[in-house]
């Protein structure tokens, strides 16, 4: 018998009396409403994801950047719904605090809505809390099913890298009047279908600020300036080893870092200061 047995009762990692509280939606708006930033980096591995959540990561993404990271491919394009539920089921396993979102691959959400409910479910049963779709307009119906059915819903707007063929490389949106309308019309209506959480990546600084000032539910940067609810990057990116050129808005949080986790523990204090992003050096101005 344990010393404490609300211990043995315990349903779930996490809720132990003696463990970290777990991170819910509800605890990541109380955030966001009382001006706490939120620190969520990329995580595709068991012991990355447990040394991130020790050093106070609120939410770790099981982007399909891991197709780059990983997989060494040049795109996110080619990664399966198998392989994210292969990844979110290492993470998973290993976050006690931190909520966890798994990004929807490219060809699982496109066809239609029972589609993307049949992905989700498969990347929730494989422990995601939170499931990540790119882009808008056609994407709110979606979403909208998706949070019906107990789905909690991340929407990304501005660079949405599964259309990069479409969108012609990896390049600033929303730069000019009409893109920039289109991008606030698409996040009213992501906000209205019930996406709780919107990552905006590789826009205007002042266009993500006007953005995250109305949403109603969290918007995270990437790319995007100071003034969003919180900043999430690829761990690779941030540690420094990136294959290939690193994106100009990420900063390398191992100068200077005597090991990942001083890095980590660096992003964590500096997001959650507000100096990192620094707009004149790792944003990107209107
Ligand atoms: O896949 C990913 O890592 C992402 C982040 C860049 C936001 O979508």
């Amino acid at each position: 018998m344990p010393a404490n047995p609300s211990e043995a009762a315990a349903p779930y990692a996490g809720t132990a009396a003696t463990g970290p509280k777990p991170m819910t939606l509800h605890r990541l708006r109380a955030m966001r409403d009382s001006g706490q930033p939120v620190a969520m980096l990329t995580a595709y591995d068991a012991a990355s994801a447990a040394l991130l959540d020790d050093c106070g990561v609120d939410c770790l993404l099981v982007g399909d950047s891991l197709g780059m990271v990983m997989q060494g491919h040049a795109s996110t394009l080619p990664v399966s719904l198998e392989q994210m539920a292969y990844h979110v089921g290492c993470v998973a396993r290993a976050a006690r605090r931190a909520w966890v979102l798994a990004d929807l691959p490219f060809g699982s959400y496109q066809a239609d809505a029972a589609q993307a409910v049949r992905s989700a479910v498969t990347l929730m049963q494989a422990g995601a809390q939170m499931v990540k779709l790119e882009g808008g307009g056609w994407t709110a119906p979606v979403v909208a099913a998706l949070v019906e059915r107990g789905i909690p819903v991340c929407a990304h707007l501005g660079l949405t890298p599964q259309s990069v063929h479409a969108l012609g490389g990896y390049r600033i949106q929303g730069r000019d009047a009409s893109g920039a309308q289109l991008l606030q019309r698409h996040a009213r209506e992501l906000a209205a279908a019930g996406a709780a959480m919107l990552v905006l990546e590789l826009v205007p600084s002042d266009l993500a600020a006007a953005v995250s000032a109305e949403y109603p539910g969290i918007c995270i940067g990437i790319g995007a300036g100071a003034r969003t609810h919180g900043q999430v990057l690829v761990l690779h990116d941030m540690l420094d080893i990136t294959l290939g050129p690193k994106p100009r808005f990420v900063r390398n949080f191992m100068q200077g870092a005597a090991s990942v986790r001083e890095a980590v523990q660096a992003y964590v204090r500096d997001v959650k200061a507000g100096v990192f992003p620094d707009e004149a050096l790792h944003g990107y101005a209107a």
